[in-house]
């Protein structure tokens, strides 16, 4: 028997009230701040995301889904949204349109990653890109939306942590005191460490391995070498959080799993802290556009894991609501009551009021078992008597309460009850 891939989930009906409520807050708060949807392909060619997320991380070098298709294509599954984006934004010249261009999406990610509780190998992510300004104030947009749209889903117990890791400038003249202080510490840092301390020592400070965390925590910190213009970007992005009572802390050891962020990063992450995953990341990325071919655009934005959001608002005890179902349930019994039920169903459909047909080949009592664990409001029940006289039963599921009317009054009966427009 077939089972669903390693690391990927089936979403039943029984989960989806969490998935459309998510999805429904998530386009209320976007449409709050002004974000239209955009939708790219899942797959893209995969000398965008070396251009773009960057090669010598773990995305690119251990994660990304690569394959080759008929015509000798060689394309990458979406292992983020932000690179589909850019990409979209210089080749429907976006760049002519008033800046910044703020767009959002819903979109499944798909990651090679080690799968356990909240990390996936397929999972869906919620996200919001404001390319073509470079002011602090975007940046305080993007963490403001997000921090709203987790308390819009009553998401309390969450905490922002941020880091600037600078611009082109500055960034160098930080590496170098960090490459140093891993350098004359290399004989107590992992393997991993040593790698990285040559192809990407940024990612050093990332290290959860126990002997490199004394390393780590005395490492130097970004923020203090910051040139002139990234501090300004920060004091302004902090006074912008404060205006918004947004709390944050700041952690140095913030650097983030891919390589075109510039200035600010930030994460949002259960306050408990029981699981390493935060719930949801992003911060700014000015050379990204330049990067996939465009003229320069500076940007912001993020992506919130729906998965993960999900087993957080679980642990929480946050319910949501169910997803409305039919309040009519038509039962019948026989073929010419099967062919007035076709055509009720098909009437009270047209008006507005959500009906569920049964099986005409099931008993009436597996029938009216099965209209029970719907919800239905009202049962319908029509048998070879109510075809002969043009009549129906409706029986009232609150009371079991039963009568017989003519089908027109019937009909028009459930249409003041129970239609939805
Ligand atoms: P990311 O931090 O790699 O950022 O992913 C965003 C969010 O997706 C994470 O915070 C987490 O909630 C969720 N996530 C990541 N990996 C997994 C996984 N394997 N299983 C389940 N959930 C996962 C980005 O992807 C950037 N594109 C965000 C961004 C947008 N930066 C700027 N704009």
């Amino acid at each position: 028997m077939y089972q669903a891939p390693r690391g990927t989930a089936d979403i039943l009906p029984e989960e989806q009230p969490y998935w459309y409520h998510i999805e429904k807050k998530a386009r209320e708060i976007c449409s709050l701040f002004g974000y239209k949807q955009i939708k790219t392909p899942v797959f893209e060619d995969v000398g965008l995301f070396n251009r773009s997320v960057g090669e010598g991380t773990d995305l690119m070098d251990k994660e990304i889904y690569v394959f080759e298709d008929r015509g000798n294509n060689k394309l990458a599954l979406m292992p983020e949204g932000t690179a589909g984006v850019c990409r979209a934004y210089v080749e429907h010249g976006m760049q002519n349109l008033p800046q910044p261009v703020k767009v959002f999406y819903i979109t499944p990610i798909f990651r090679y990653d080690r799968p356990q509780a909240g990390r996936y190998r397929l999972h869906y992510q919620f996200g919001c890109e404001a390319i073509g300004d470079g002011s602090p104030a975007v940046d305080s947009e993007i963490i403001d939306l997000l921090w709203n749209f987790y308390r819009s889903l009553g998401l309390t117990d969450i905490r922002l942590v941020m880091n600037s890791i600078g611009c082109r400038t500055c960034r160098p003249v930080y590496l170098e005191k960090l490459v140093n202080h891993y350098r004359s510490n290399t004989g107590a840092i992992c393997q991993d460490c040593k790698t990285r301390l040559e192809k990407n020592p940024m990612r050093l400070l990332d290290c959860k391995n126990e002997s490199c965390q004394p390393i780590a925590e005395t490492a130097p910190k970004s923020i203090d070498y910051l040139c002139e213009d990234c501090r300004k970007h920060l004091a302004d992005l902090e006074k912008y959080l404060g205006i918004l009572g947004i709390p944050y802390t700041i952690n140095h050891r913030l650097v983030r799993g891919l390589d075109y962020y510039t200035r600010t990063v930030f994460e949002v992450q259960p306050a408990n802290n029981r699981s390493q995953s935060s719930i949801g990341g992003g911060g700014r990325y000015d050379h990204l556009v330049e990067a996939v071919g465009g003229k320069p655009a500076p940007a912001a934005g993020f992506a919130a894991g729906i998965e993960r959001i999900i087993l957080n608002m679980k642990e929480q005890g946050i319910t949501v609501p169910d997803i409305p179902s039919p309040r009519v349930y038509c039962a019948c019994m026989g073929e010419a009551a099967a062919d007035l039920a076709l055509h009720l169903a098909s009437e009270l459909r047209k008006a507005g009021v959500g009906t569920i047909l049964a099986s005409a080949n099931r008993s009436l009592k597996a029938q009216l078992r099965h209209a029970n664990s719907t919800g239905a409001e009202y049962t319908v029940i029509i048998g070879e008597d109510e075809v002969t006289n043009g009549t129906a039963v409706l029986r009232d599921m609150k009371d079991a309460g039963q009568v017989t009317m003519a089908l027109d009054e019937l009909k028009k009966t459930l249409i003041d009850r129970c239609a939805s427009r």
